[in-house]
């Protein structure tokens, strides 16, 4: 895991900026995928795809002439599915001020003559690479768990008639537990 790591650097100018005047999500998003598509093609060899973005979530807005530094490196991988963590910081240059903005996990997959691919084993040496690991197989296996749920209730949702879906509107008890009934 140690070898994996990677780190991607950008002044963010005011092209990036939102109405707001502040770094638009999108700009942060953009990098992070950079980012998970660096990692992870140097680790399979091939080119990788993004499967998908687990979870962004913006604690704090970045200001335009701000450097931004990416880190990233593979944190589990599947068979032929890579999870790169990616944690961005944003430096004030006229401080050195720097802070966490946040942390991104996506999952690319690596691509072969157009097909998924097999990847590399992940060498976990430390502790914390272990945890680390464990923890992507958590995400992983939650994943395909909410996924698998979420479909029977849409599939359970969308079998309701007009009158059961008015009553599901006007009740506050939590809407998963009373399409389970
Ligand atoms: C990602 C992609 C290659 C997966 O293709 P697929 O036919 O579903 O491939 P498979 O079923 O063999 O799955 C391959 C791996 O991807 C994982 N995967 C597929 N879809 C996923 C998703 N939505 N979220 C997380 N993992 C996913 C599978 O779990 C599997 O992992 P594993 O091999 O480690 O067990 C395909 O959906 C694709 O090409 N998507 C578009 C990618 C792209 O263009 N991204 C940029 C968007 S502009």
């Amino acid at each position: 895991m140690a070898d994996t790591y990677l780190r991607l650097a950008q002044i963010m100018t005011p092209n990036d900026a939102n109405v707001l005047g502040k770094v638009f999500g999108g700009s942060i998003l953009a990098l992070i995928d950079l980012t998970a598509s660096a990692v992870s093609s140097k680790y399979a060899g091939t080119v990788c795809v993004t499967a998908a973005f687990d979870r962004v979530d913006f604690h704090q807005p970045v200001e335009i002439g701000e450097l931004v530094e990416l880190d990233g490196h593979v944190s589990y991988v599947g068979r032929t599915s890579i999870e790169v963590t990616i944690d961005v910081h944003a430096t004030r240059l006229t401080t050195q001020e720097r802070r966490h903005v946040n942390t991104a996990r996506v999952v690319m997959v690596a691509i072969r003559d157009g097909s998924s691919s097999p990847v590399p084993r992940l060498i976990c040496e430390t502790r914390d690479e272990k945890r680390q690991y464990l923890a992507g197989r958590l995400r992983r296996e939650l994943r395909d768990q909410r996924r698998a749920q979420m479909a029977d209730l849409l599939e359970k949702l969308n079998a309701c008639e007009e009158d059961r879906l008015s009553q599901l509107m006007d009740s506050t008890d939590p809407l998963a537990e009373q399409l389970w009934r």
